[in-house]
């Protein structure tokens, strides 16, 4: 079966390059399955992680409760195995193992996030746990012996429980006690971390943590709260930015940025106006909202976001918008306050327009955005019902970031993965990974986009949020079952190691089982 397979494989990558020959374009993978096009030497390979989904020790040596700590705990059935991250994959105690791990995997950066109560226990710099701060900078130290570039991101989620009970993000006084916290994070570490990102997933929090209740803090404020998050993340993210620029970078000479997310959109029907312009509302009202503040010339919301939501609010009898207003000040502060644009990609959804689908409420962010969104069913779903596998999708947002916002910041895929259900022989995960990444070589080198690093999602099976220990997206399996949590290779790791050695993707490394995973 394997050799039929083999061969069938080498037949269609044949197939393959013969098309480029034929359009006369270099051939793009060789008869031995090796991509021709290769990442450059300075490319940042790593692996990503966050502090909440591995670290565990959840009240130890002195840090503060997270929200997430808080809610699971009032009530353990919210996610779907009514677990928890009180011990998730003890990394807390097994760092040193975790480093190990990353050494054999080659990579030379480690991105991976603050617990902010674990430094500030009741979330503002009143006081600082020093035990959260030797735990850090035990870390930091260890990668840098290691040869291990620490790249850091302040928030990842787990919101100190004491601002939880303030309102969380829809309450304006984040944007100082994040400043605050920023502070003391580059004061404790800048001498060892010289790349950071600010905040994680501005969307994926507001949405589902505020608009929904699929994450903590399930606010279910739809159209209002998630709308005052991404406000105030966004007003937050840039007065760290500019603390950093101002007070730190002269002496520390870091880079510091921010990581936003995004499922592509392809129109459903590509021949369809009102498809082509639902797919473009999505990921303008997805993305558009957090990047283009960021990283457009003229800075503020998207337009086509702006106008929307003003009208949606007006006709629904609000007195102002849903969507806040960036004062003139406020639209300078927050432009050009990254420097580099980090985008977490997984998936691509067809989109359709439609003015009220089931589940919607209103108002809310779905509603406003007025999309309806699928997945092609020939997309395979290795694992959760959201990730269908479709490789071209991160080129194709590669290039959408690189049309919208130009070259003058590189950037950075700080998340990409994908998850199944378990086991060591993960055939699916090498294939998503050696398709992904081929994309994201057209990308560079077909396309011209700016692409400098790429960081694969995770080093090791996780606590994955609502989705407790249910599915995988590691690495290394994690034997959740036992106690000293053994961590043990995936295929998909040697394959990973060989990729960030060669520089290139080889379709033939890991010998699969059937040629399904292999057409490029
Ligand atoms: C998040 C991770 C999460 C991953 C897989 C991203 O949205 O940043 O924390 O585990 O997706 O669901």
């Amino acid at each position: 079966m394997q050799s039929l397979s083999r061969v069938a494989h080498v037949a269609i990558l044949a197939c393959f390059s013969l098309m480029f020959i034929t359009k006369g374009v270099s051939t793009l993978v060789s008869k031995n399955g090796l991509s021709n096009y290769s990442f450059p030497d300075k490319f940042m390979f790593g692996v990503a992680t966050a502090a909440f989904q591995i670290e565990g020790a959840w009240n130890e040596d002195g840090k503060g409760e997270s929200m997430w700590d808080t809610y699971l705990h009032k009530h353990p059935n919210f996610t779907v195995d009514h677990t928890n991250g009180d011990l998730a994959t003890d990394s807390y105690h097994k760092y040193k193992q975790d480093i190990i791990m990353l050494q054999s995997l080659g990579v030379k950066y480690y991105r991976m996030s603050i617990s902010w109560p674990r430094i500030l226990p009741n979330g503002t710099d009143h006081y600082i746990n020093k035990a959260g701060v030797r735990y850090y900078r035990k870390i930091f130290q260890e990668l840098i012996k290691a040869k291990i570039t620490p790249v850091v991101t302040l928030f990842h989620w787990d919101l100190p429980t004491a601002l939880m009970d303030l309102g969380g993000w829809t309450n304006p006084k984040m944007v100082d006690y994040f400043e605050d916290y920023a502070r003391v994070v580059f004061s404790l570490f800048g001498d060892m971390v010289k790349t950071w990102t600010t905040m994680n997933e501005l969307h994926v929090h507001c949405y589902n943590g505020y608009d929904l209740n699929a994450f903590v803090p399930a606010m279910q404020s739809h159209g209002i709260g998630v709308y005052l998050c991404s406000h105030y993340m966004l007003l937050g993210h840039a007065r760290a930015y500019h603390l950093y620029d101002k007070e730190f970078r002269p002496k520390q000479k870091g880079k510091i940025g921010l990581t936003l997310d995004v499922f592509y959109a392809e129109p459903k029907d590509s021949n369809n106006k009102e498809d082509v312009e639902a797919a473009e509302r999505y990921l303008q009202m997805h993305l558009g909202l957090y990047a283009h503040p960021v990283y457009s010339k003229e800075g503020d919301y998207p337009a086509l976001v702006r106008e929307r939501i003003d009208n949606m609010s007006r006709t629904q009898g609000y007195p102002r918008s849903r969507l806040p207003v960036f004062t003139p000040e406020e639209v300078e502060m927050v432009r050009g306050t990254s420097d580099f644009f980090g985008i977490n990609h997984y998936t691509t959804v067809l989109a359709s327009a439609s003015s009220m689908e089931p589940g919607w409420l209103v108002p809310s962010l779905d509603h406003d955005a007025g999309v309806k969104s699928e997945q092609d069913p020939k997309w395979p779903i290795p694992g959760a019902f959201w990730l269908a596998v479709y490789p071209p999708g991160l080129r194709k947002i590669v290039n959408w970031i690189t049309n919208n916002y130009g070259t003058r910041v590189p950037i950075i895929i700080t998340e990409n993965g994908v998850c199944d259900s378990g086991g060591l022989n993960d055939y699916e995960r090498v294939s998503y990974y050696n398709k992904y990444l081929y994309q994201l070589l057209l990308a560079m080198h077909e396309d011209g986009c700016r692409v400098e690093g790429y960081f694969a999602w995770t080093l090791m099976d996780d606590f994955e949020w609502s989705d407790g220990y249910t599915v995988k997206f590691g690495l290394f399996h994690v034997d959740f079952n036992h106690p000293e949590r053994k961590r043990t290779p995936k295929l998909s790791a040697l394959n990973y190691r060989e990729i960030l050695r060669t520089r290139r993707i080889n379709f033939n490394y890991i010998k699969m089982p059937s040629y399904k995973y292999n057409n490029l």
